[in-house]
């Protein structure tokens, strides 16, 4: 199985790429944060939970976040792989993906750093909450999820050096060429 991890800061172009990547690889996706949209969406328990931490640019719980994700990955059947978007955001959700791979006889195939300036990430979102709204795309909010991602999150970086699995990609320029680099990493593995 192909187990892809995608990663980078908020607006890098995780849901963007994975798109594409689900797509040309015939993967399946899971995306951290649209799971707990619907779930907000649909007024669950879970989604109440969730939406105080979003709001305020903060992360859900790694315990809940990892229940979350088991279940999900559990449900996919006959999978040729899947994408990660936006899990793991912490060492602790690092490892316990490695450990829920492992208990299925899997593991992380690469994780794909999609790097981008700040200003450009708070451009790209600015203009996404301007067009479609999400809640947490405003300049306020995104700064607490910048944050969190350089103090919580972007540590991984050197975790997945460790593991031999991480390999950078330029998120800057036509989502096409990003793409392109993307395929030519999974295409050598
Ligand atoms: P999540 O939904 O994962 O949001 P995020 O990480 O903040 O990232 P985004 O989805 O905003 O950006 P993206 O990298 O997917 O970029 P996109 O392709 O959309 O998480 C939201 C919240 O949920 C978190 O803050 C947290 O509270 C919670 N959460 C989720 N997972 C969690 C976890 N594991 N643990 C704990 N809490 C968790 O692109 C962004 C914009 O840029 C789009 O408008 C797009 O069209 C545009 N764009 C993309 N590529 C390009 C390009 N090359 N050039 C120009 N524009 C581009
Ligand atoms: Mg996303």
């Amino acid at each position: 199985m192909l187990n892809i991890v995608i990663f980078g800061a908020p607006g890098s172009g995780k849901g963007t790429q994975s798109e594409r990547i689900v797509n040309k690889y015939a993967l399946n996706h899971i995306s951290t944060g649209d799971v707990l949209r619907a779930e907000i969406k649909n007024g669950t328990e879970l989604g109440k939970t969730a939406k105080g931490y979003i709001d305020q640019g903060q992360l859900i719980p790694d315990a809940l976040m990892i229940d979350i994700l088991a279940s999900v990955f559990d449900s996919f059947k006959d999978s040729k792989g899947v994408i990660f978007d936006g899990f793991p955001r912490t060492i602790a959700q690092a490892d316990a993906l490695k450990n829920m791979l492992a208990e299925r006889g899997q593991d992380v195939s690469i994780m794909l750093d999609l790097e981008v300036p700040e200003e450009e990430l708070m451009t790209r979102l600015i203009k996404r909450g301007q067009d479609s709204g999400r809640a947490d795309d405003n300049e306020e909010t995104i700064k607490k999820r910048l944050h969190v991602y350089h103090s919580q999150t972007s540590p991984l970086i050197d975790w997945y050096k460790q593991e031999g699995k991480y390999h950078h990609i330029n998120g800057l320029g036509t989502m096409d060429g990003i793409f392109a680099e993307i395929c030519e990493a999974i295409d050598s593995l």
